[in-house]
């Protein structure tokens, strides 16, 4: 068992390993026992919990939810099947898939009640502030919310609900932004060709499907699923470990994914690539500007807490990006961008000692381009494809009975104790 020796005491911490064999050291008990805790800013050699929902090693490039393969499932499965797989563990029989397609589509439609929400905000507002807004508002439309945690079908609902309707919200919200009236739901259409024919079609002009674009949604979807716990899920965890829904623990999820380290990297990566292109910086002008770090710019798309080597998404969202193209006879500008960026960065000292390399956000916003996604709805797809797993982890919290509340300790660097001084004295 490790052992640790502060001021001369010796204590024994127990060790922790997983399935995977990777290991870890329960300090747990360490302040009650030595007064002392331990401070790891930004959690990143920090374990904030057992789960077994997904598994990464970031030294090989290795991703699996519920163990199997993300590349099989990529290209083996579909949305619907891995949210299954995600949220209860395992593939789901042809009958179970068919029981939770069902739900789904019984819960695709918005409350009428929605349209005010949605009228309530300014046009030039910013859908991930709609989506975050209307998950919760979601949740005041059931009024039985509070039994998702003691009732399993009422559980099944609320998952399926958060699911179909993310997809509705969004759809809804890229509409009004456009002045265009919101389409509802198909029931006969697969959950991505659904959100297509949300988002494109008009009231006389059905959108007609290309299969490609079809095929490589549902693959930037099912990437998306899950990636164990990253700054979106574990705000999740940490809403649902007090007690929280359902909908106001998503609800926090979509706030933490929004910021440009995080989810937001997808809509900044073509920001940089519309720079470049607009002849703003060449690519080795900007790479130089990255490497000495002016005015804090990044290699957008680049660099993980976790992967130091290739993120296997991005592989795999490289070669659909090429593949759509291709397939369309698309020389498309921002896909060379990218591929000079990436030659010239991995290439570059700068990168090679730091470890950095493309991320899934890299490749994913010139898929999304060429489906026809407007820049300010790419960090709404990903939180569409992330539910499911959010969903998974707000379960793992309520399935646990030995669950306490989140709540980490600070060392404290303030002042030290005032006196408190009466304004009119001061
Ligand atoms: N461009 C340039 N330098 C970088 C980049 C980058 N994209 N990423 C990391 N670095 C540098 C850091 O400046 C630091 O340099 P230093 O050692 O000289 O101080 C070193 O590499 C280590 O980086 P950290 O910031 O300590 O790494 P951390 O694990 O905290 O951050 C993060 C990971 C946030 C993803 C970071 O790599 C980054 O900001 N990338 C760009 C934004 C991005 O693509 N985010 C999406 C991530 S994937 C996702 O969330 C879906």
């Amino acid at each position: 068992m490790p052992r640790i020796e502060i001021d001369d005491q010796s204590f024994e911490c127990p060790l922790v390993v997983g399935t995977e064999n990777e290991k870890a050291i329960d300090i747990s008990q360490l302040r009650s026992k030595t007064g002392y805790i331990t401070l790891d800013d930004s959690f990143g050699n920090t374990g904030s919990c057992k789960s077994s929902i997904t598994y990464i090693d970031g030294d090989k490039g290795i991703l699996r939810y519920r163990g199997y393969a993300i590349e099989d499932l990529a290209e083996n499965s579909s949305f619907i099947e891995t949210a299954y797989l995600i949220i209860y563990g395992h593939l789901p029989s042809s009958n179970e898939y068919k029981l939770f397609s069902d739900l789904l589509t019984s819960q695709e439609i918005l409350h009428e009640g929605f349209r005010h929400h949605f009228e309530g905000f300014p046009n030039n507002a910013h859908p991930m502030a709609m989506l975050s807004a209307m998950i919760n508002a979601m949740g005041c439309y059931q009024s039985d919310l509070y039994d998702d945690r003691d009732d399993v079908s009422h559980f099944d609902k609320s998952a399926a609900q958060l699911i179909s309707q993310v997809r509705t919200i969004a759809a809804a919200a890229y509409k009004m932004s456009i002045g265009q009236p919101m389409v509802y739901p198909y029931p006969n259409k697969r959950y991505a060709e659904n959100f297509l024919h949300m988002m494109f079609s008009l009231p006389n002009n059905s959108y007609e499907v290309d299969p490609d674009i079809l095929h490589a949604l549902t693959m930037f979807l099912i990437l998306h699923v899950d990636h164990e716990q990253n700054c979106s899920t574990s705000t999740v965890r940490l809403v649902a470990s007090s007690g929280a829904n359902l909908h106001a623990s998503c609800s926090a999820g979509v706030c933490a994914l929004w910021g440009r380290l995080h989810g937001g990297a997808n809509q900044a990566v073509v920001e940089m690539f519309n720079k470049i292109r607009n002849a703003d910086y060449t690519v080795k002008e900007f790479i130089e500007k990255v490497k000495k770090k002016e005015d804090g710019v990044k290699l957008m798309g680049f660099g993980h807490r976790v992967y130091k080597n290739y993120d296997p998404r991005a592989q795999i969202l490289q070669k659909a990006a090429h593949k759509l193209l291709d397939k369309a006879g698309k020389n498309d500008e921002l896909l060379q961008i990218a591929q000079e960026l990436a030659d010239y960065a991995l290439h570059d000292d700068y990168f090679i000692e730091r470890k950095l390399y493309p991320n899934v956000d890299f490749y994913s916003g010139i898929i999304l381009q060429s489906i026809g996604i407007p820049l300010n709805m790419f960090t709404v797809m990903f939180a569409i494809g992330r539910m499911p797993g959010w969903i998974a982890h707000w379960k793992e919290i309520v399935d646990n009975p030995k669950q306490k509340i989140y709540r980490p300790r600070q060392i404290y660097t303030g002042e030290t104790h005032r006196k408190f001084i009466p304004m009119s004295d001061r």
